[in-house]
């Protein structure tokens, strides 16, 4: 059965082919949602069906709760149409002209940065380049069927390689190839580009960010862009990157962060450490990364915040920047890692 989906209040429709999703649907028909991990995990997907029945699919029940199903809130990309739906949710414009697009890439070059985090340089095949935003992700297609998401680090200025910053999962079916026996030159396949994470341009608030581990990745392809435009308009927007890990070795690239402060008199870096070891004689910030924030600022009512990394990181930002810290709702900004169902 094919249904049409209706968006409130764009009046934009569009059709549902058999089982599709409606993130699926909306995004084959160029109008696309606001959307993250597309497993049910994230809830940056959260909508409104106004009027209409779906099958709510797969999900974390702690992502969508049976209160929020009662007052009619779905995940749009696990949501399936059972009859004609209206749903009510922002669109985002800014990724509707970039095609999602399935391309092989060679393994150009593999760098272990730290004891846990690989930086891998992808190669795309001669003369062909991937349109993107900086923020958002592609998808590895494996081998056995399954998929792995990974920010692009790069920005989309300096494209001659896709640059990935993948974290060891012990035992990972992905991570655990890319430790071992991953070599350059190996030929791999992707999907992408994925998600609405990029930087909101149209506002002039001050930014935080806000990155765990590897969370770090698709910061640094936005801060990138963020450094080169801001050469070419002289834009002074405060931005202040606040980035947490556990041991001093897992700041991959607190090098780079210290340069950019060098570089740039609107930004500043606050490298955060939960677990120093007594080795890394750390005198900088320590606890969770979240409560930096929580610690440094007594409103966030004028911010904008990117949050990047860890479930538990994100929750616990989203939660307490907007209870505690009175940041509106629609200045919180996230790409969750969450692990693939
Ligand atoms: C939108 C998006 C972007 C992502 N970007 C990045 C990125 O830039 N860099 C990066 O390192 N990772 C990123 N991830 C996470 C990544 O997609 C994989 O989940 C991760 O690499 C593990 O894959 P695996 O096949 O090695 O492990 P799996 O075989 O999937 O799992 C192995 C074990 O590790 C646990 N696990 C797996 N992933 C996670 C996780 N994310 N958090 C907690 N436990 C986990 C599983 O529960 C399982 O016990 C992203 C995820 C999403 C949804
Ligand atoms: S829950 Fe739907 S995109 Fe993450």
């Amino acid at each position: 059965m094919t249904y049409q989906i209706t968006i409130h209040p764009s009046g934009h429709t569009f059709i549902a082919e058999n089982d599709e999703t409606v993130l699926q649907a909306a995004l084959r028909a160029d109008f696309p949602l606001s959307y993250g991990c597309r497993n049910g995990a994230c809830g940056t997907c959260k909508g409104k069906i106004i009027q209409g029945t779906v099958d709510f699919g797969r999900y974390d029940k702690d992502t969508l709760t049976e209160i929020e199903k009662l007052a009619g809130m779905a995940l749009f990309c696990c949501a399936t149409p059972l009859s004609e739906i209206i749903i009510e949710c922002r669109e985002i414009s800014a990724i509707q002209h970039i095609k999602i697009k399935i391309m092989p890439c060679r393994v150009h070059k593999l760098e272990r940065v730290s004891s846990n985090v690989m930086v891998i340089s992808l190669k795309l095949p001669h003369s062909e380049r991937l349109q993107f935003l900086s923020g958002q992700y592609i998808d590895i297609l494996m081998k056995n069927g399954k998929r792995r998401s990974f920010s692009i680090a790069n920005a989309p200025h300096n494209d001659e390689f896709l640059q990935l910053h993948v974290r060891n999962y012990p035992g990972g079916a992905f991570t655990e190839h890319a430790f071992t026996d991953m070599k350059e030159k190996d030929i791999l396949r992707f999907e992408g580009p994925f998600g609405t994470f990029f930087l909101r341009e149209n506002s002039d608030k001050p930014i935080i960010f806000v990155a765990s581990g590897t969370g770090f990745a698709p910061i640094k392809s936005i801060l990138e862009h963020k450094f080169y435009m801001i050469n070419a308009q002289n834009d002074q927007r405060q931005i202040v990157l606040y980035w947490g890990a556990r041991t001093k070795t897992d700041l991959y690239l607190a090098k780079l962060a210290g340069q950019w402060q060098e570089e740039h008199k609107n930004f500043t870096f606050i490298p955060v450490l939960s677990e120093a070891l007594p080795t890394d004689n750390w005198e900088g910030r320590s606890g969770l990364v979240h409560q930096a924030v929580l610690e440094d600022f007594e409103s966030l009512a004028g911010y904008q915040v990117y949050a990047c990394g860890s479930s538990v990181m994100v929750k616990a930002a989203r939660r307490d920047f907007i209870n505690l810290r009175d940041l509106p709702e629609n200045e919180f900004f996230s790409d969750t890692f969450t692990p693939s169902v």
